[in-house]
């Protein structure tokens, strides 16, 4: 590694700061920040206090992890992520990702903001991802081998069923419009070409974004199981009337701030009565 510090190293810092010990950890992109305010927090540290985190340059990104509880489920929030367009390399944008499986993590959840290539998508509507193209132009994994890691990893279903359809019935309790889609990942930091979209709409992807498919892969290679949420917050290049602005896409995911803390709240709930029942099998299993 070229920070020189290991994942272990991260994870067993974060092991002192609280004594929560989560199994869910929320990765929170524009779009996702206001899930903060649900949160009942027990431990919030900054990246750059954390060794090997990167810490986010980009304005809606808080810099943050926080241990805390959504509802009455323990997770593990980054709040903001450092992105591969702000000149990271892919092994410290991936970073945080691998320390949290160090950390024990068993199920990520990456939330993003996108534009809408499918046609049906509005801006405010919300996309689970059931599958990715990546088109970064390069592989989060690529590097010397790492012992202990496959390093040529399967990603058939990267983007695991169950969470996805916790993610899904999450969304029909608070009565948004939620999509399931193909996410293209772009290394930005440009926006896309009006041709680029048409061309990636022809190759089968429903939204574009700048973020979670190294987080995703890198993931996989820890086998964490991994869910992806974005927020759909402008129609992409081409496909609505004005220019497009950074500023567009968090007016969007501002409108919607409320919406998107009713759905991860649904979702950390569903999912907290999904973990306790596998802890109880576990635990009568074990009997
Ligand atoms: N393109 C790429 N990334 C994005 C977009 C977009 O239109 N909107 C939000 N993130």
């Amino acid at each position: 590694m070229k920070s020189g510090v290991s994942p272990q190293t991260a994870a067993a810092r974060l092991k002192r700061f609280s004594r929560l010990r989560p199994t869910l950890a929320i990765v929170l992109g524009s779009g996702f920040q206001h899930v903060l305010t649900a949160l009942r927090v027990d431990r919030k540290i900054f990246c750059a206090r954390i060794p090997g985190f990167p810490v986010p340059t980009v304005s809606g990104h808080a810099g943050e992890l926080v241990f805390g509880h959504l509802g009455d489920t323990p997770v593990l929030v980054l709040s903001g992520r450092a992105h591969f367009y702000e000149g990271h390399p892919m092994e410290r944008v991936t970073f945080p990702v691998r320390a949290l499986a160090a950390f024990g993590i068993r199920d990520l959840l990456l939330a993003s903001a996108a534009g809408g290539i499918n046609q049906k998508f509005r801006p405010g509507d919300f996309m689970v991802l059931t599958d990715h193209i990546n088109w970064m132009g390069t592989n989060p994994l690529r590097g010397p081998s790492v012992s202990g890691l496959n390093r040529f990893v399967d990603l058939t279903d990267i983007y695991d069923k169950g969470l996805r359809a916790l993610l899904v019935r999450a969304g029909k309790a608070c009565g948004l419009r939620l999509y399931q889609g193909v996410y293209v990942a772009v290394s930005g930091p440009s926006y896309e070409t009006p041709a680029e979209i048409r061309a990636f709409a022809r190759l089968g992807a429903d939204a574009v974004g700048m973020s979670t498919v190294p987080e995703a892969i890198a993931a996989r290679q820890y086998g964490l199981n991994v869910a992806g949420i974005s927020c759909i917050t402008n129609p992409a290049a081409g496909r609505g009337k004005g220019p497009l602005s950074h500023g567009e896409v968090l007016k969007t995911a501002k409108k919607v701030e409320l919406l998107a803390v009713e759905l991860l709240k649904n979702f950390t709930d569903l999912y907290g009565k999904t973990d306790r029942a596998w802890r109880r099998q576990t635990e009568t299993a074990a009997c």
